[in-house]
């Protein structure tokens, strides 16, 4: 599979998991989905990332986004691990793991990089949009767990942009004023948001978020 590029449109697979078998279309529905690998079962940074992100599902949920995780084991070694999860995260998994035991949606989501390990998934991140376009990609090494409050950060600053005429500037966070897009004039700016324009250079424009 060649490399997902954004824009593109997420690849459809149906695959086993811990909660029975998925189709990635049915799951995510009309939804926002987050699709994030492991590199693989039982092992410590892992357990870290899905205990704190089951943690964070109530975020993802006023968000819209459905999580779907995945690790190259079987479903009844996930089934294992998700009790280690819960135990030591004092949590409850409550979103699905794919089993990607014969690797085909790592393959499909070039999540294997051969030149970092053969036969893990590297800490690949999807961002795909209800029309099921990709909106963002990310990759980690195995050896660095990822900030979830950057996920959903980044969620944020996906959704405000995919509704309104503007871009959001280095370390924005929700509530923070953001970037008027560069095709708006700043006479047009002016006229589309009452909250106001501030022009710091004619390229530079400044309105506060829209939605706070
Ligand atoms: C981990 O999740 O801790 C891990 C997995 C593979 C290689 C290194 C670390």
């Amino acid at each position: 599979m060649a490399t997902i590029r954004l824009g593109d449109k997420a690849p459809d697979f149906t695959a086993d998991s811990s909660m029975g078998t998925i189709n990635l279309y049915d799951y995510l529905g009309d939804s926002w989905g987050i699709l994030f690998s492991h590199p693989a079962d039982f092992t410590p940074v892992c357990t870290t990332e899905l205990g704190t992100a089951s943690k964070f599902k109530d975020e993802f949920d006023k968000r819209n986004v459905k999580m779907l995780a995945l690790s190259v084991d079987g479903a009844a070694s996930h089934a294992e691990w998700i009790k280690d999860i819960n135990e030591v995260q004092n949590t409850t998994v409550n979103f699905p793991i794919i089993a990607d035991e014969d690797k085909k949606v790592s393959y499909l989501y070039d999540m294997i990089h051969p030149n970092a390990d053969n036969n893990l998934t590297v800490r690949s991140v999807f961002i795909i949009a209800p029309d099921k376009s990709v909106k963002l990609t990310l990759t980690y090494p195995a050896s660095t767990g990822r900030n979830f409050y950057e996920l959903l950060r980044v969620i944020d600053s996906l959704q405000l942009t995919a509704n309104h005429k503007v871009a959001t500037p280095a370390n924005w966070e929700h509530g923070k004023d953001v970037v008027v897009s560069p095709a708006i004039s700043t006479a047009d700016a002016k006229e589309m948001f009452s909250k106001g324009v501030t022009e710091v250079k004619p390229y530079l424009r400044m309105t506060p978020d829209p939605t706070a």
